[in-house]
């Protein structure tokens, strides 16, 4: 971590790699974040779930293995395995507390369920348990539109990492968000209650415990705007005094007005996704809402 972090401080653009926006604290308000009116991801995805439910059932198949990479609490899941009891459920996730915990629950709400969880960076190759029945697909489920923090070049090869790791036959379930209008975009990502500027922020909390480092998280304003030429978010956090920040061995200066790049946020046409993936995936159905604000896809693997 201190590697990176002084890496990303190190450079012309200050950055910060978008994972340490997770820490306990920052995952507490991310959850926050996807309850806000601002933010229509999670809810236009749930919806599209519940109104398809039965159809997206069916694709997946009634005795596959289901393997969530980043499966956090499980939360969307719930509502695919309500439905699907025979089903293999794998949750995949780095963080060993969120899994247990998470685990524990769906034991208790799905005693029946079949749950074969794997601890693994899913950004990696790992191993995966092998699928019960001859015919049984492999099918991995990657929603809340996580796919966009990658750049696309980044986002091909986990494409490629994911149809590895499905095998022969495999598929793959994924939430994809959609472009819009960016005045949408720019209140999903800078709410009133300013809870999003407290998540942004959280990453210099985060490295302050971790690495022992003395940022001010108050000499920084949260900062969003939208790059329609790269058709993403982009989240900062602006200086907003001169001032210098020690983290291990390292000094780094910050002038007033200069940012710290913390994230990106991608979004997609259906056409541009498609051709993402199209090395290896073939869209087979995509669910959206009304508005298409949001979508939900449908993949197989090229044979
Ligand atoms: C978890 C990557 C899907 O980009 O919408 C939300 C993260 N950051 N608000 C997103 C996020 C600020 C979120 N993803």
């Amino acid at each position: 971590m201190l590697e990176e972090v002084v890496d990303g401080l190190a450079h012309s653009q200050k950055y910060l790699p978008t994972k340490y926006l997770y820490d306990e604290k920052g995952s507490q308000l991310f959850d926050e974040i996807c309850e806000l009116s601002e933010y229509y991801p999670t809810r236009t995805e749930i919806s599209i779930m519940q109104d398809n439910i039965s159809e997206i059932c069916d694709y997946i198949g009634y005795n596959s293995q289901l393997v969530e990479f980043g499966s956090g609490s499980s939360l969307k899941t719930r509502i695919l395995l309500e439905e699907m009891p025979d089903i293999t459920y794998v949750p995949v996730e780095i963080s060993a507390k969120y899994l247990d915990n998470s685990v524990k629950e769906l034991r208790k709400q799905f005693p029946d369920l079949d749950i074969k969880p794997v601890r693994a960076d899913y950004t990696k190759p790992f191993d995966l348990p092998a699928v019960q029945h001859k015919h049984a697909r492999r099918v991995i489920y990657f929603p809340g539109s996580t796919i966009g923090n990658f750049s696309p070049e980044i986002a091909r090869q986990f494409l490629h990492l994911m149809a590895d790791e499905a095998g022969a036959n495999g598929g793959l379930l994924i939430g994809v968000d959609l472009k819009k209008d960016p005045k949408v975009l720019l209140n999903a990502y800078n709410d009133d209650e300013g809870v999003t500027a407290e998540f942004n922020k959280n990453i210099l909390s985060h490295i302050n415990r971790e690495l022992g480092a003395d940022f001010q998280p108050d000499c920084f304003r949260h900062e969003v705007c939208y790059n329609e030429r790269q058709g993403r978010v982009e989240i900062y956090l602006r200086c907003i005094k001169d001032h210098q920040v020690t983290v291990g061995e390292h000094k780094f200066n910050f002038k007033e007005g200069e940012c710290i790049h913390t994230e990106n946020s991608h979004k997609y046409t259906l056409d541009s996704f498609a051709e993402l993936a199209s090395e290896r995936w073939a869209p087979r159905k995509i669910w959206t809402d009304d508005k298409e604000w949001f979508s939900i896809q449908y993949l197989e693997l090229k044979q």
